[in-house]
């Protein structure tokens, strides 16, 4: 079976059009140049999810920055957090004195973030801000300061554009939502 005869099986309707998604990147790219401007930020990419977005929004930043990743999981393989924030692989860059922005491809309960956002303090860092591209804030845990997104979503289950079902279908062009009835499946 074709990946297209796949995702036509588990996608309900397209959230974000690749062309929302560029715009998305363009009017957050011209805010981070301008609150940005004479910094030399270093830009956090959290893996997985973030890879497509950071690379997209860096491109449209015109500022010194340097780039930098680290890998936190709270999800594992199940589709609601487990709570547990994980350190995978750490970042390579000595954040002291740094002004640090964390991209995200999204915050849901807010831990992953919180604890990059905690970590990256506690280390030295000047400033540590995020850059998420969606904001879900139906099961939000943390009252962690989320200064730039793209667009607010809803509690739906959202694939493409870096963020996954199963590890799978992150490399979608568009962001769409997943059928309930195959997170029902998956569930039994
Ligand atoms: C996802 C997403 C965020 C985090 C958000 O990562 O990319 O990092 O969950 O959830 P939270 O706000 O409830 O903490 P995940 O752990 O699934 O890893 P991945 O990026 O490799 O898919």
């Amino acid at each position: 079976m074709s990946k297209r005869d796949n995702i036509s099986k588990i996608i309900d309707h397209k959230l974000f059009t690749e062309d929302d998604i560029q715009q998305m990147c363009v009017s957050l790219g011209k805010q981070l140049t301008e609150d940005y401007a004479g910094k030399k930020p270093l830009v956090v990419g959290a893996l997985k999810g973030a890879i497509f977005f950071l690379t997209d929004l860096v491109r449209e930043m015109d500022v010194e920055e340097e780039i930098d990743f680290m890998d936190v999981s709270s999800y594992g393989n199940s589709f609601e957090s487990t709570g547990n924030v994980r350190l995978i692989s750490d970042l390579s860059t000595d954040v002291s004195g740094r002004d640090v922005l964390i991209v995200e491809d999204i915050v849901d309960t807010g831990l992953t973030l919180q604890y990059m956002k905690e970590l990256i303090l506690q280390r030295g860092a000047n400033s540590v801000k995020c850059c998420v591209l969606l904001n879900k804030e139906a099961n939000r845990a943390t009252d962690v300061e989320i200064e730039y997104y793209g667009s607010k979503v809803g509690n739906e289950f959202v694939v493409g554009y870096g963020l996954d079902f199963k590890n799978c279908y992150r490399n979608l062009r568009y962001i769409g939502v997943l059928k309930p009835e195959v997170i029902a499946q998956t569930a039994e």
